[in-house]
């Protein structure tokens, strides 16, 4: 694709991965649509560089996806890169897990990706779709399983997408290992209120790995990769001539993949013993 000048939409640029790929692309001389989901947001980012533009949208409502369309579509002829990139993690046992919850978790990671490109596809000839997936589709993780088939469910729906589509779209989906960003402290913040309102026999069934998911997840916080490790990738997978449909960053996805990649009885032995060993 060409360098420069190229015109890029970014959903869930408030914080975190997205907020640091459309600061780089802005300032690499890309014009961005910024999507955000507060005027506090949106004042912000657009003062960081006069290449972004804050665009509201919500992607598990269809009336902001809509009006998000209609702003982008005013201000630009086309699109050359969509990234889904907003996201929430949702975690706790599948016994327990509310459904609403799971549902929640869906709206956002799955179907909302859907839904915007779905929307957005006037926009869309000869362009790139860039998901934010993560290490998680492999769906090697206990105690994160809405997350891990959240993201798997997208890879699987948008792989089918890049093989349908008539309009000349090349898919990529980026499978980060765990990265520094607030998503971490926001899941653990709203399972603690989640799991407060359980049964105590449920509670004390799982209190163990529930605490261990907890103390995982901040973990992660700390020891997760920087931002600019998928950032650096984002660039890449824009300015290569020939993307390939999926990439990982970081060791842990490698990792995660390849222990996807085994007879389920021997990843499951392998999970179990690690699961053991770090109670
Ligand atoms: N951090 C990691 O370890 C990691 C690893 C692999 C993949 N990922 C993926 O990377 C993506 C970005 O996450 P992040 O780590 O950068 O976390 P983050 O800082 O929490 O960013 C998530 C973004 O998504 C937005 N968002 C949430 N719900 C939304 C909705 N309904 N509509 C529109 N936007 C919504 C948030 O906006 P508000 O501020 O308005 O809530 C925020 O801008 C996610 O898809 C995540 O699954 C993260």
């Amino acid at each position: 694709m060409e360098k420069r000048n190229l015109t890029i939409f970014i959903t869930g640029a408030s914080s975190g991965i997205g907020r640091e790929t459309a600061i780089r692309l802005a300032k690499e001389g890309h014009k961005v649509f910024a999507g955000i989901r507060r005027k506090i947001d949106k004042e912000e980012i657009e003062n960081l560089n006069e290449n972004i533009q804050g665009v509201y949208i919500d992607v598990t409502n269809a009336a902001s996806i809509e009006k998000a369309f209609w702003f982008v579509m005013k201000n630009a002829k086309s699109l050359d890169v969509l990234i889904n990139n907003a996201g929430i993690a949702v975690g706790g046992p599948v016994e327990l897990i509310d459904v609403k919850k799971l549902k929640e978790q869906f709206d956002v990671n799955t179907f909302g990706a859907v839904a915007v490109v779905q929307k957005f596809m006037p926009l869309l000839h000869n362009s790139r779709i860039i998901n934010i997936s993560s290490m998680a589709a492999s769906g090697v993780f206990p105690f994160v399983a809405p997350y891990c088939a959240s993201k798997r469910a997208l890879d699987i729906l948008f792989n089918s997408f890049a093989l349908e589509n008539k309009d000349n779209i090349k898919v990529i989906s980026i499978k980060p290992s765990s990265v520094k960003t607030p998503i971490w402290n926001k899941s653990v913040k709203k399972a603690r209120e989640y799991f407060t309102n359980i049964s105590e026999e449920a509670k004390n069934k799982y209190e163990k790995q529930l605490l261990s998911i907890e103390k995982k997840a901040l973990e992660n916080n700390e020891n997760a990769i920087e931002t600019y490790f998928v950032v650096d990738k984002i660039i890449k997978v824009i300015n290569c001539k020939n993307p390939k449909p999926s990439y990982n960053v970081g060791n842990q996805a490698v990792v995660a993949e390849w222990l996807s990649r085994l007879p389920l009885s021997i990843s499951n032995r392998l999970i179990i013993k690690f699961l053991n060993s770090s109670k």
